[in-house]
């Protein structure tokens, strides 16, 4: 039986293409989404017409818990097991600092954060020994200086303590973070192009990720070539010295 991945926010984005690439190496892909049903639909035509697989696609907001239970559910019952977990879904919430409230706050928190935590705790259930877990964390967990995205940067570093916790807790499951730096993305779609310049500058490769280079590089780490990659942090941002 084919192997079975799940990608949270899997609709468009590094998402979208991190189920490709699943897809590309014969596994049967969970498709799941928040708002948008059209996308998840188009990733899913896409890879049963291409790939041959099958794919299963779910409405269900990370940061809920009973539709997080209800998601894990449905993969029991079509696919009986889940192999990978990609905690790929994650929201941006830029604004000043004196105008962030509370409720802003936690907003980002519980899709970035909480979410993680209940994916992994009801996903783990239906995984056996030699199944991996990936949390899309983000080079702004550490390299913090833009208070606009204050909520955003605490998440994505608190995520890593969550990583680490996890692979204690869950091993011998692999759970392993991935930092990304700048990703070509609908998230980053109303930067101001004279700061995207800036930002290519600080960067060695002076460019944006494509979704496909940071894709494989999760898929990667779910394989079995990646069998003694745990409880680790990879930073995939082109060599960002800004
Ligand atoms: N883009 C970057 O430069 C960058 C850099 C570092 C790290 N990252 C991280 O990489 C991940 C993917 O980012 P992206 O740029 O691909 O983002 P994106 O283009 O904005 O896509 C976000 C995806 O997450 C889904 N989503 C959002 N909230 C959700 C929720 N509560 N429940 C379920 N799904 C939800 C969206 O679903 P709908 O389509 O249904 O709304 C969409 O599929 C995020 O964790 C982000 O923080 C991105």
């Amino acid at each position: 039986m084919n192997k079975v991945a799940l990608i949270t926010g899997s609709s468009r984005g590094l998402g979208r293409q991190i189920a490709l690439e699943f897809a590309k190496k014969g596994y049967n892909v969970v498709i799941n989404f928040k708002n948008e049903e059209n996308k998840a639909q188009e990733v899913s035509q896409i890879i049963e017409s291409e790939y041959g697989v099958s794919t299963l696609i779910i409405k269900a907001d990370i940061s809920d818990e009973q539709e997080v239970k209800n998601m894990i559910e449905l993969i029991k019952d079509k696919f009986e097991k889940l192999d990978v977990l990609v905690n790929n879904a994650g929201i941006a919430n830029d604004s000043p600092f004196f105008d962030k409230t509370k409720s802003d706050f936690l907003k980002v928190y519980e899709t970035n954060l909480v979410g993680p935590f209940l994916c992994a705790k009801y996903a783990s259930q239906i995984m056996d020994e030699s199944s991996s877990i990936i949390n899309i964390s983000s080079t702004n967990a550490d390299n913090t200086h833009y208070p606009y995205s204050a909520d955003y940067d605490a998440s994505k570093a608190a995520l890593i303590s969550l990583t680490n916790n996890l692979a204690v807790e869950l091993a011998p499951i692999r759970v392993n973070a991935v930092l990304p730096g700048w990703i070509n993305t609908e998230m980053n779609q109303d930067l101001d192009s004279e700061y995207i310049k800036e930002e290519c500058n600080k960067i060695l490769l002076k460019r944006f990720a494509d979704v496909t280079e940071i894709a494989k590089v999760v898929v990667f780490l779910c394989s079995p070539d990646a069998s003694y990659i745990n409880k680790s942090t990879i930073t995939v941002d082109g060599g960002y010295y800004g």
